[in-house]
């Protein structure tokens, strides 16, 4: 099991982060029930996105990857195979509640299973509409993974999400591209809508009217060609640490920047960062452009409601920030962290208190008071994103941070490390 230790360094420098995962998932998983051959450039090689490719090769699907490039052979609605193997979406949730959508359109029966911690998180959210819908399931506890699943003829539905969340907002729309009629989801606040914009662009009309989303099936996707912008989410590491150091200089460059996922540059403005956007342009209805972040000292702020889902991967680094700033910063409406890779909000609060910053964890987020940072040895509790937060607190603090248990940190940024050296001379 690998470890990672960070001294303090300063940031200088160019950065072009990894594919972004949300849309590298779905350029394959749309890509595989569209019609034609649809062509992925700079998609992302990192477990997540393999274990859809791995996956939809299970379903029958012709899916080859050449370089950073996947071609994915469309076998258009209902065009799967029946699985000869279970399904194994290893860490990734959103492969496992995508899928579930995907598979509901189909009369075969399949088994989806994952890692531990897969089967710790809540599937019930994809279950219950999917079943109102028609499709069959069997679940541990009736919540978690591994699953078994039947899919058929489907009804349409308006369903209300009760959290905000993508995965489910998508494995909905998906099944209703075969339910003869309007399938809605209403949201309770706005998650990311990658899937919308990427339907759109394939030739399926979505409709938003505010916090509803639907589809009117059937409806076929087509085959589209793009380029996946580079992951705002991955970025962020960097972002936060460069923005929160004094001298420090970083511009990221052909980043994603849907305004679904660009709450970070938000909080980390009202923070006193000083951040720039320049190079805006769109690449398949998705905003795309380069950052430009200079650091200084940092405060404290609230962070809640609607901001949370527009940022909900980038509050583990955000803490971080939050722990060097001048004051408090208090997280709240974010309980969807403890249903993430880890209970994050338990894995901060005991990281960050393990390295010397002064946090109380609540119910629904954390309160942090800002000052230093001193060092120590942390875990990641096999979460990527815990990993790399922790990583990057080790630039900004007093005695340098050992994050153990690293490998993790492959699901969504393999590559990391050598970045991080290289972006601090190291
Ligand atoms: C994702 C949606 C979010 C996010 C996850 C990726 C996606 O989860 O946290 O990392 O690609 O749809 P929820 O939809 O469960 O909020």
């Amino acid at each position: 099991m690998s470890e990672l230790m960070v001294p303090p360094a300063r940031l200088r420098g160019h950065l072009r982060p990894p594919p972004d995962k949300s849309v590298s998932h779905r350029s394959a998983l749309l890509g595989a029930i569209a019609s034609g051959t649809t062509v992925v450039r700079n998609f992302l090689r990192a477990a997540d996105t393999l274990a859809t490719v791995r996956c939809l090769q299970t379903l029958g699907v012709e899916a080859e990857l050449e370089g950073d490039a996947l071609r994915v052979r469309g076998r258009g609605l209902r065009g799967f195979l029946p699985p000869k193997r279970v399904l194994d979406v290893g860490n990734s949730g959103t492969t496992m509640r995508l899928l579930c959508g995907l598979l509901s359109q189909h009369p075969f029966e399949a088994t989806l299973d994952g890692d531990d911690s897969i089967r710790r998180r809540p599937m019930d959210r994809v279950i219950r509409p999917l079943c109102a819908m028609g499709a069959w399931f069997e679940a541990r506890l009736d919540r978690f993974a591994p699953l078994r699943i039947r899919g058929g003829v489907l009804r349409p539905i308006r369903y209300a999400l009760p959290v905000a969340s993508a995965q489910v907002k998508s494995a909905v729309l998906l099944a209703g591209l075969v339910a003869e009629g309007r399938t809605a989801v209403i949201e309770p606040q706005t998650s990311r809508d990658h899937t919308e914009r990427l339907l759109r662009a394939m030739g399926v009309p979505v409709e938003t009217a505010g916090l509803e989303i639907s589809v009117v099936g059937p409806a076929q996707p087509r085959a589209v060609e793009l380029t996946v912008p580079g992951d705002l989410s991955s970025a962020a590491f960097f972002l936060v640490a460069a923005a929160a150091q004094p001298g420090a200089e970083l511009v990221v460059e052909d980043v994603g920047l849907n305004p679904t996922r660009t709450g970070i540059l938000d909080a980390l403005r009202a923070m006193g960062a000083r951040l720039e956007i320049t190079d805006l342009r769109e690449e398949r209805g998705e905003p795309v452009g380069s950052v430009v972040v200079r650091g200084g000292e940092l405060r404290g702020i609230e962070i809640r409601g609607e901001l949370i889902p527009r940022l909900i991967d980038e509050l583990p680094v955000l803490t971080v920030a939050a722990a060097v700033a001048e004051g408090e910063t208090v997280i709240r409406d974010a309980a969807e962290l403890r249903v993430k890779e880890s209970d994050r909000i338990a894995s901060l609060a005991r990281n960050l208190r393990a390295v010397g910053a002064e946090v109380e964890e609540l119910s629904d987020g954390l309160l942090i008071r800002g000052g230093q940072i001193r060092g120590g040895v942390v875990d990641s509790f096999g979460d990527h994103r815990i990993a790399m937060a922790f990583a990057v607190a080790g630039l900004l603090s007093e005695e340098g941070i050992t994050v153990t248990n690293t490998d993790c940190i492959a699901t969504s940024f393999p590559g990391f490390e050598q970045v991080l050296r290289s972006l601090c001379g190291t």
